[in-house]
């Protein structure tokens, strides 16, 4: 089939170039010149494990094709995904659709053929049927059918999650765009992915609810961490304790920093002003949200504690600042709160991340990136475990030359306690 991503960023390129590997014809768009130049030249403008492979390898056997000029994409095109950004709106808590809108647009003026639309970005219910009142304007209603079919990759393991997704969502109100985009997932369905079919409105909020229950599950850890740190008890237990029970689950039960990214956030907040839209109250969402917001605060506290109160000139080493592992993505991860407040009571920093230097530190006193754990660490007072890469999980302390009285706050849970203290340094977890 012939397929035309609009928005070549984490969900557009992936799910692009797997497409293309299933043996389609696909054209990545992306109105960034920048980024639309450095793919045709190979170099993949974000980190993602094994994208780079598979750039390359459907590239050059043609295809997979990268462009600026939507006009014509979606006129070559059979199916078109609009995978752009669907950010939290400035100065308020919906989600800013004016990507969508103005994409929307623009794809109404080449449906020069039978198209189907699809939102791969993740927007709130009822915004399959203003794209389809935005699309009437210009083109005949026979001429295109409005699909949702959300996405579910996680950054980091992307690729594994599109060839091998728990689940494919599609929501479509016409039989016509059912059975085309059955055919065009059946190479997945055959390989045992399960293939879910609804209206579309139901599809658009599955994503939502989908998120918001994810973002529950790890505010409730978070919470749970807090007691068991006033009661002596690790949470690792209880995490183990409680996953074990089919009903809850054993995934997104490890406490640690806020959840952050570029979903989580911005979606609870999303689907708590849809509801309100539609006189709904989501207290449950809402508490999350704020327990949430509250999370950095609290392990900054607990930094305090740890500094005894005393931040001047402190050297303090952060060990990871994305929101997670195995991704560049530094939307909303707590660090973007945590290093300004440090190096504003006065503390020295030095960070590492396995993805490089962070412009978002740029302007920030006494922040410097180390380009190695080494550096990083040597002549620390205090060590941060930000961000759970494996590149952390075997460090010898010792063996990097940190202050004598060196003190880790592993915020992941990666270290064992025992061990740590066995090097003669301090540990402290997060509800342990
Ligand atoms: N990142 C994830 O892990 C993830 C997972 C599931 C769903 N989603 C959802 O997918 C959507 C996209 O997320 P992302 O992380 O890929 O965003 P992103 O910011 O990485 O990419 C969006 C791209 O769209 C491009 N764009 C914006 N307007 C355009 C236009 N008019 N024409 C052409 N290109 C345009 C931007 O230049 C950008 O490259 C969001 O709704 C997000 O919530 C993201």
């Amino acid at each position: 089939m012939k397929l035309c991503m609009i928005g070549t960023g984490y969900v557009g390129l992936v799910s692009g170039v797997c497409f293309s590997d299933l043996g389609n014809d696909v054209v990545c768009v992306d109105k960034d010149e920048n980024k639309i130049n450095k793919l045709k030249k190979g170099i993949i403008p974000i980190y993602e494990p094994g994208l780079e492979e598979l750039v390359k390898k459907n590239f050059k056997n043609k295809r997979l094709k990268f462009s600026t000029d939507v006009n014509d994409s979606v006129k070559k095109s059979d199916i078109v995904f609009i995978c752009v950004g669907t950010p939290t709106k400035k100065n308020g808590s919906e989600a800013d659709l004016s990507q969508i809108y103005s994409v929307a647009n623009e794809i109404s003026k080449s449906i020069n053929k039978f198209k189907i639309i699809i939102t791969k970005s993740t927007v709130p219910v009822t915004t399959g049927d203003n794209i389809e009142k935005i699309l009437s304007k210009n083109a005949d209603k026979n001429k295109f059918s409005v699909v949702s079919n959300p996405e579910f990759l996680r950054e980091g393991e992307a690729i594994r999650d599109f060839i091998y997704p728990d689940r494919i969502v599609v929501g479509s109100n016409d039989k016509r765009s059912m059975v085309i985009l059955k055919n065009l997932y059946s190479p997945l369905i055959s390989k045992g992915a399960k293939y879910i079919s609804t209206n579309r409105r139901a599809a658009e909020l599955i994503k939502y609810a989908s998120n918001a229950f994810l973002a529950t599950k790890i505010t409730f850890i978070n919470e749970i961490a807090n007691l068991c740190e006033k009661t002596a008890i690790d949470v690792e237990d209880i995490s183990i304790g409680i996953g074990l029970d089919k009903r809850i689950g054993s995934r997104f039960l490890r406490a640690g920093p806020a959840y952050g990214g570029s979903c989580f956030p911005k979606d609870t907040k999303a689907i708590v002003s849809t509801a309100k839209k539609f006189n709904t109250n989501l207290s449950i969402i809402k508490s999350v949200i704020n327990s949430n917001s509250l999370r950095s605060k609290l392990l900054l506290k607990k930094v305090s504690n740890i500094l005894n109160n005393k931040f001047k000139n402190k050297k303090i080493c952060f060990l990871g600042v994305t929101f997670k592992a195995n991704t560049d993505d530094m939307r909303d991860s707590s660090s973007l709160e945590m290093i300004p407040y440090l190096s504003k009571k006065g503390a020295k920093i030095k960070y590492y991340d396995p993805t490089g230097f962070k412009n978002d530190f740029n302007n920030l006193k006494n922040v410097d990136f180390s380009n190695s754990i080494s550096d990083a660490v040597k002549g620390s007072d205090l060590v941060i475990l930000h961000t759970e890469w494996n590149d952390f999980k075997s460090i010898n302390f010792k063996k990097m030359r940190p202050s004598k009285n060196l003190k880790i706050y592993d915020m992941r849970n990666i270290f064992s306690p025992s061990k740590i203290k066995s090097q003669g340094f301090k540990y402290f977890g997060i509800g342990r």
